[in-house]
């Protein structure tokens, strides 16, 4: 059951896809009120959890702090960080009384869940336009699958993208590129995909190759007859440049954000000065898309769109003010500066929120201000994308993800969750978003395996890989300046080898799960109380996963960890993959357990009476052989593999769907 109750005159943000009546009155929960701004307060009860907020900080319970939707460039993920690139305003109370919230508000939107009283749930945002959907169902579970029926069905990625991908942020030349493809194949660890970061754009100019590329056609393609795909990255900035195509042609069109003035607003980003393509304007956003041509022209068959929030490093008036403080800093006689007045003015220049709310969009012909419906402009560039992939190639699926979101994007593509860290703690915040961010819709998604800033180490690139073996987007990342990450950078790639094949040999699995959760609008990591809702013990485990129908993950994310403490809700089969390539199996009784992981082992748990598909070992996703599956797990039992082309469009659990055992 899901009640819908408007407020004023809501943005129409295109993030539900079936049409829902407004309910008269006031909703039976919380309560609300409209004096200074939306508040809706609930008192909670001491053991009442909420779930939810997709891409978030901290825990998968949410209860205890603040989150704030504003979608963020913020490349420093600490745990009082309380906005990141997403804004995924739905959770889940579960308790005395269970329910579902949707907040479907653009702008910013403050989620206090017992931090400032312990027994409040308070959300707050400063206008009162919005519509606040009630959902009902028999758990969490069930009134997340509802949820999830609302907003439509997720982006389906062709198959290739669930092989792993390397990327970094450097790559130029295409002897930086033949040099990582090298690696990986000459040391025979599977891989599927290279990124392409900003610099193999000529001056980061948007769906250009610079001049190193000087047949980027026929590259594209023998990097393909090599079973890798590059995947380029696209930024929201077009740099402003007189005879750039696509510089030109916004100006032309006026398919640019304007100031209040009606001039083209400008904001720095990596090609220096830029203009902000109107992607909430359905003119411009089609346009904007149909650009990506430029390159699936070349070959190409994927992209992620970055600095959608959007980030702004600079903008002109942002430097202005700066340097007339800097002549009253300067001009100061006496020993009063306030240095950390002026240091502070400097490292306020980026994102700041007065930019933010200097520029407008054409909204079916009147100016609206961004800061109204700033969560929605990466959703509509990724948008832009994924409306034009489909138009350019409508029987084909294109690999698309983006930094930033709302809900609703997840219809056109997946997210990566942004620059993390080379630290222990981000794997387990990897891992805690996971089901989080499955309940508001984004099933392709992963993290920046290994971490994108700081110095990796190989431990513990090897702990967050053996994670990602079972994220959706297993890609390595890493940020200028950092340590060299590829896998065979490291000593006895031997372990990388095997770990990253232990992902190849689950790929039929992982497709298959992935599929069903697509086409069901259902989840492929779960909290494991949504799978065992009576259990109590289950409701407070944080640090392991359900995984599609069989399995539970459970990875060490520790610091010279031999192993780690497990609960399990039922019996399960305790999967090791070892490095020799066997497969130790041991089933464990219901409870917890301390189980011993070495650093080059998987370790994954199968659940009682069920079983799951293995394929051989590949180097890359054409390569993997379904028609010799072998089965590990609870003998006697079957398992339902869906299995298609992996790249048309035509995808449906009737007739792809075959019993295996
Ligand atoms: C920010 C992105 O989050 C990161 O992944 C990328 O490497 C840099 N921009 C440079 O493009």
């Amino acid at each position: 059951m899901i009640k819908k109750y408007t407020f004023g005159t809501p943005f129409p943000t295109e993030s539900i896809v079936v049409p829902i009546e407004p309910s008269q009155g006031l909703p039976e929960y919380g309560e609300i009120n409209l004096e200074d701004g939306f508040t809706f307060t609930y008192h909670m009860d001491p053991e009442d959890l909420v779930y939810g907020l997709g891409e978030a900080n901290r825990g998968i319970n949410k209860r205890g702090y603040v989150y704030t939707s504003n979608c963020s460039d913020n490349p420093n993920h600490l745990e009082d960080t309380v906005s990141l690139y997403g804004a995924h305003n739905f959770i889940v109370v579960s308790g005395v009384l269970t329910f579902g919230l949707y907040i479907d508000y653009p702008s910013s939107l403050t989620f206090d869940i017992g931090f400032t009283r312990t027994d409040e749930l308070v959300i707050h945002c400063q206008e009162t336009d919005l519509d606040l959907y009630i959902i009902e169902g028999d758990d969490a579970y069930h009134i997340t699958r509802q949820f999830r029926k609302m907003i439509g069905r997720s982006y389906i990625p062709p198959k290739f993208a669930f092989g792993f991908g390397q990327s970094r942020w450097g790559y130029r030349t295409t002897e930086d590129f033949l040099e990582v493809a090298r690696g990986y194949r000459d040391n025979h660890i599977p891989i599927d995909m290279i990124y392409m970061d900003i610099d193999y754009m000529e001056e980061y100019k948007d769906f250009t190759v610079n001049k190193e590329f000087t047949d980027f056609p026929a590259f594209v393609e023998n990097m393909k007859k090599d079973g890798i795909r590059l995947i380029p990255i696209i930024d929201a900035g077009v740099k402003i440049e007189k005879g750039y195509e696509i510089y030109e042609e916004g100006v032309k069109n006026n398919y640019f954000c304007k100031k209040e003035d009606g001039s083209d607003f400008i904001a720095a980003v990596w090609p220096g000065y830029t203009h902000l393509p109107d992607v909430l304007n359905p003119e411009a956003r089609k346009w904007f898309g149909s650009k990506y041509r430029l390159l699936t022209e070349q070959g190409i068959e994927g992209f992620w769109n970055d600095m959608n929030e959007p980030a702004i490093f600079y903008t002109p008036e942002g430097i202005q003010n700066i340097k007339n403080k800097m002549k009253a800093f300067i001009t100061q006689e006496e020993n009063k500066d306030d240095v950390w007045h002026i240091q502070n003015q400097v490292m306020s220049l980026a994102n700041s929120p007065a930019d933010l709310a200097s520029f407008y969009h054409n909204i079916n012909g009147s100016m609206v201000c961004h800061e109204k419906l700033h969560n929605l402009y990466g959703f509509n560039m990724t948008r832009a994308a994924g409306e034009a992939l489909q138009s350019i190639s409508p029987e084909k699926r294109c690999l698309l993800f983006s930094r930033s979101s709302y809900i609703g994007m997840h219809r056109y593509g997946g997210i990566w969750t942004g620059d993390n860290k080379s630290w222990w703690s981000h794997i387990l915040l990897n891992l805690k978003m996971l089901p989080s961010l499955n309940m508001c819709g984004f099933l392709y998604t992963g993290a920046d395996l290994g971490g994108f800033g700081a110095d990796t180490s190989r431990d513990l690139l090897l702990r967050w890989l053996a994670l990602g073996v079972f994220t959706p987007l297993m890609r390595n990342h890493a940020a200028l300046g950092t340590r060299e990450q590829e896998c065979y950078q490291f000593e006895h790639v031997e372990d990388f080898r095997h770990i990253i094949g232990v992902r190849y040999r689950l790929l039929p699995y992982l497709y298959s799960e992935y599929m069903k959760a697509a086409l069901t609008d259902d989840m492929f990591f779960k909290p494991l109380a949504f799978d065992f809702p009576g259990d109590s013990m289950a409701a407070n485990v944080e640090d392991q996963l359900m995984l599609g129908g069989e399995l539970m993950i459970a990875p060490v994310y520790t610091q010279n960890a031999k192993g780690r403490y497990v609960y399990l809700p039922e019996e399960m089969m305790f999967i090791q993959f070892l490095p020799d390539g066997e497969i130790s199996e041991e089933i464990l009784p219901q409870g917890h357990h301390y189980i011993s992981v070495p650093l080059n082992v998987v370790p994954l748990f199968i659940r009682q009476d069920r079983c799951i598909p293995l394929a051989d070992v590949a180097e890359c996703v054409s390569q993997i052989n379904t028609d010799h599956l072998k089965l590990i797990g609870y003998k006697g039992s079957s398992y339902l593999l869906y299995e298609d082309d992996g790249y048309t469009r035509d995808y449906d659990l009737k007739g792809n769907c075959r019993r295996v055992g």
